[in-house]
């Protein structure tokens, strides 16, 4: 075990009857990076993140999340032991207001049930946890508007904030600014970085805006494979990387320039 890393995998793969969707993928994620999951569409990315979260059994291969061998854990093991996925374990109740849901988030953070709600003195403890959470993202002049009905990207804020909630050691963000406007990608990623101060942030991201101005380091998957790894010059420099990328519209070398974010369409 090499203490630097938060995660590793050794020889990932994952093969959906025949087809191998995740290839021998040895992916070490440096404790304190923003650490960056590219490659165009189908490479593997959310494949690889659901081996990860164990949303999904790897066919060959181990994970090793500090030091420890999670390849056989549960998936709500993961999560207390550190490693947290947004936009899916942290989902957002659309009928609660903001600070209802961060109070949820929070009572899941330790374990507690539901029907503790009804302790008003609970919540009221909860509350100053809960206001520091979304003065960080931007949203305490929101807490008392229903969930439902803010811009989406604030919703996508609170759904950051509910996973911050929950303490990760390393948080999983799969396309954290997918389908916003420059306004909001600005405020994610400034949000991300502030977020990954005092944690490991591993992130699939289209967006070379995104990824170019927050990744510390970066992996390009292609068709299951990993292509390059670095900072993220030298991988949008890597020839193999311009190649699996060619008629795509998601180059790394291109896309400094046009801030659209890339692969927004569903
Ligand atoms: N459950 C499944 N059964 C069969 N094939 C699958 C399954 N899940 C994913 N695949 C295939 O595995 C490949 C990788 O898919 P994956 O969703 O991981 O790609 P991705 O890199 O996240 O792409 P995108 O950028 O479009 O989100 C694709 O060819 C996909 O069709
Ligand atoms: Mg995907």
């Amino acid at each position: 075990m090499n203490g630097s890393y938060i995660l590793e995998t050794e020889g990932l793969t994952k093969e959906f009857r025949g087809f191998v969707a995740v290839r021998d993928v040895n992916l070490r994620v440096r404790r304190g990076e923003i650490h960056g999951l590219i490659g165009p569409n189908g490479a593997g990315k959310t494949t690889c993140f659901n081996l990860l979260t164990k949303f999904l059994e790897p066919s060959q291969g181990t994970i090793r999340l500090n030091g420890r061998d999670i390849t056989a854990e549960q998936p709500q093991r993961i999560a207390r032991m550190g490693m947290v996925r947004s936009f899916q374990i942290s989902a957002v109740f659309p009928h609660l207001t903001v600070l209802e849901n961060l109070r949820v988030a929070l009572l899941r953070g330790q374990g507690i049930s539901y029907h503790f709600w009804k302790s008003g003195r609970l919540l009221s403890r909860l509350d100053g946890r809960a206001m520091q959470l979304l003065e960080d993202v931007g949203l305490a002049s929101h807490a008392h508007v229903v969930a439902a009905e803010m811009p989406y990207g604030r919703k996508r804020a609170l759904e950051i904030a509910t996973t911050l909630a929950l303490e990760p050691e390393l948080m999983l963000l799969d396309e954290p600014t997918q389908g916003m406007g420059h306004e909001d990608v600005d405020r994610v990623m400034a949000l991300i970085k502030r977020a990954a101060a005092q944690r490991t942030v591993l992130m699939v991201e289209h967006n070379m805006k995104v990824v170019s101005g927050i990744c510390n380091t970066i992996t390009v998957l292609a068709r299951g494979s990993v292509l390059a790894e670095g900072a993220y010059a030298a991988v949008a420099a890597n020839s193999a990387v311009i190649e699996a990328y060619l008629g795509t519209e998601a180059a790394p070398a291109t896309a400094a320039t046009p801030a659209t974010p890339v692969g927004a369409a569903a």
